[in-house]
């Protein structure tokens, strides 16, 4: 949940390093610090608060040093204060640390280093990882690479979660890091390396990466990095070429990131689409190669995901029960992980994470493959986590989403388990081609028909105007459009704090209309044929109660009083959520804006949530 940046080379650290944490702030923001080696001392500057605060530290632009490691955190142990920053040192001032992830045994090696003789001044569990690194260092450790010694040594010490990087001022050129369960890449430059939680905050300096392992080592200097196994045993890693265009993680003249990814979500869907769909010809999925045997002999399917991706997940199963006929249930990863979930080798357990770093998600991965079920990642992240667990990946290839709220890695994931969905069918022979045909023609159409969507705005513009001060809201629809309510809904609440419920509309009766009273603000969402005339229903029963009505629909509706009708293209109903969420994220988006709350960084919020 907190980001990490690194840098040895030729140039001065220290911008490097705080232009990698402005974009790394996603992933936290409560503090930020940085460590460089300053005189061959080490030296440490750190604020409460976003990176601003560190950057108008005097002196900081006055730091030379070529080699350091900055952090921007997501407090988890200790409030977010100074002292609780990091970087981390030891009690000698030998050693900086920056950490991201969780030390689930800090308190018994805060013991056991107490009883050492070694004091703490933080109450931050990566306090000990520079006093146990001083400790080896001191202790016994006779070889000759002691830094990397004392620091394997430390780590051994450590459970639970974690991205290091060290600095140690008695090795001035060196930088170490390790990571298990926390992502971390190394970026390669010319007589210059980078390291960073994230491809993105160092895009803009290479294109060259290292993706490193869990439990693997990487000493780096300006001009070498060595990897290193659990055991010390060095080795050779591929480069990584990412294609990435550094453009990519700049907001390219829009307000905010979240109106950017709004925005490029007709490009990035035809991005997720690839080369996989093409009209009269079967599905490529051929980077999967899932048999025909094997599926013949699958009895039901998981989808397993946290927040968005597990909503993505309910349009993914409703795709895959009408065009395959599997079972297939739809499971919030940290209720999935602890329910004893029925799983065995007629099982497939497809997990949903844009960041594929997810702890609740990885941990139900790791679950059903002890079970012995095939397990299928979708993610939007290079080499990421859960992509190295699963037995296949899929990516959504929708480029960096970077606001906290995920909107096109929503729609991409959608797209891409409908183009699964058929894939299975084909390879099954479960659907008529007819009918696959109707919804391969539809998914191509997407990209414009999302350009046409996001030509119109004025009227959610003036809705969100007019109820941006409202306390509750309630989002309405059925089937599909149900899906597509939860999701609308957990935005709202995300990014403009609005208490917000979503329920299947033939569900109100049953309740939740208690709570329609005059005024209150009801979002239906009508796309599906069959059942427009019952949701028209449920709606009308809001109206008589004196809500207030936004309607995002792409049926006729004749005679109806709701006061905002927003209409979208028609497309084949499974597809639907594609268009109808995006007046909904833009809803959410103005209402933010009215309220003037920072739209990319809700409180409370980190972009991925690597604990549990
Ligand atoms: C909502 C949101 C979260 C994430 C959830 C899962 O806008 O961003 O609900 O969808 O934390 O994250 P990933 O997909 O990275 O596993």
């Amino acid at each position: 949940m907190c980001g990490i940046v690194g840098y040895v080379g030729n140039k001065k650290a220290v911008p490097v390093l705080i232009d990698g944490l402005c974009c790394l702030e996603y992933r936290g923001y409560d503090s930020a610090g940085i460590a460089v080696i300053e005189n061959n001392q080490l030296c440490v500057m750190k604020e409460k608060g976003r990176v601003d605060n560190l950057k108008a530290i005097s002196g900081i632009d006055d730091l030379n040093s070529t080699i350091g490691i900055a952090h921007t955190r997501w407090a988890t142990h200790g409030k977010p204060s100074q002292e609780n920053a990091h970087p981390q040192i030891d009690n000698s001032n030998q050693f900086a640390v920056v950490h991201n992830g969780i030390i689930e045994n800090y308190h018994e090696l805060r013991d056991f280093l107490t009883q050492k003789g070694y004091h703490f001044v933080s109450q931050t569990d990566t306090e000990v990882i520079p006093n146990l690194i001083h400790y080896y260092y001191q202790n016994g450790i006779t070889d000759e690479d002691k830094f990397l010694r004392a620091v394997k040594s430390a780590v051994d010490d450590l459970k639970g979660s974690y991205a290091i990087e060290v600095i140690s001022n008695l090795f001035p050129n060196r930088l170490i890091v390790v990571r298990k369960d926390s992502p971390l890449v190394i970026g390669k430059g010319k007589g210059e390396n980078f390291v960073a939680s994230d491809i993105p905050a160092i895009l803009s300096h290479t294109k060259d990466f290292y993706l490193l392992d869990d439990n693997e080592y990487a000493v780096i200097e300006g001009d070498s990095v060595h990897f290193f196994d659990n055991s010390l045993s060095e080795h050779s890693k591929a480069v990584r070429i990412i294609e990435w265009d550094a453009t990519v993680v700049e907001k390219n003249g829009y307000e905010d990131y979240m109106l950017k990814e709004i925005y490029e979500q007709p490009n990035s869907i035809r991005e997720t689409i690839g080369a996989r769909l093409k009209l009269g010809e079967k599905c490529d999925f051929d980077d999967i190669a899932i048999t025909k045997e094997y599926l013949n002999n699958i009895r039901q399917i998981y989808i397993v995901a946290c927040g968005t991706a597990m909503h993505a997940g309910l349009v993914g199963k409703n795709a895959i029960e009408k065009l395959c006929h599997i079972p297939t249930q739809v499971d919030i990863a940290s209720e999935f992980r602890y329910r004893e979930p029925i799983i065995d080798d007629k099982t497939l357990c497809i997990y949903i994470s844009q960041s594929g770093e997810t702890a609740d998600t990885i941990a139900a991965l790791k679950l059903a493959k002890s079970k012995g079920a095939k397990t299928l990642a979708i993610s939007n992240v290079m080499g990421s986590s859960i992509t190295r667990e699963a037995d296949y990946t899929l990516y959504t290839h929708a480029g960096p989403e970077i606001a906290v709220a995920s909107t096109k890695a929503y729609t991409s994931q959608v797209v891409l388990l409908i183009m699964l969905a058929i894939h299975l069918a084909e390879v099954l022979k479960s659907a008529q081609t007819e009918e696959l045909e109707d919804l391969k023609s539809a998914i191509l159409n997407l990209p414009a028909q999302l350009e046409a969507v996001l030509d119109e705005t004025e009227e959610v513009k003036n809705f969100a105007k007019r109820i941006y001060s409202e306390h509750d809201m309630y989002f309405l629809g059925r089937g599909i459009d149900y899906c597509v309510a939860m999701e609308g809904s957990l935005k709202l609440k995300e990014i403009s704090y609005i208490h917000s419920e979503a329920y299947a509309a033939g569900e109100l009766k049953h309740g939740p209309i208690a709570l329609i009273e005059n005024g209150v603000t009801v979002i239906g969402i009508l796309t599906n044929s069959h059942l427009v005339e019952k949701s028209i229903s449920n709606l009308q029963e809001v109206v008589s109660r004196g809500a207030k009505t936004l309607v995002i629909t792409n049926q006729k509706l004749n005679n109806t009083n709701f006061n905002t009708i927003i209409n979208i293209p028609e497309t084949n109903s499974l597809v639907s959520p594609i268009l109808s969420i995006v007046p909904l994220q833009l809803l959410s988006y103005y209402i933010s804006k009215n309220k003037g709350l920072d739209v990319d960084k809700p409180i409370n919020l980190a972009k991925s949530v690597t604990v549990e």
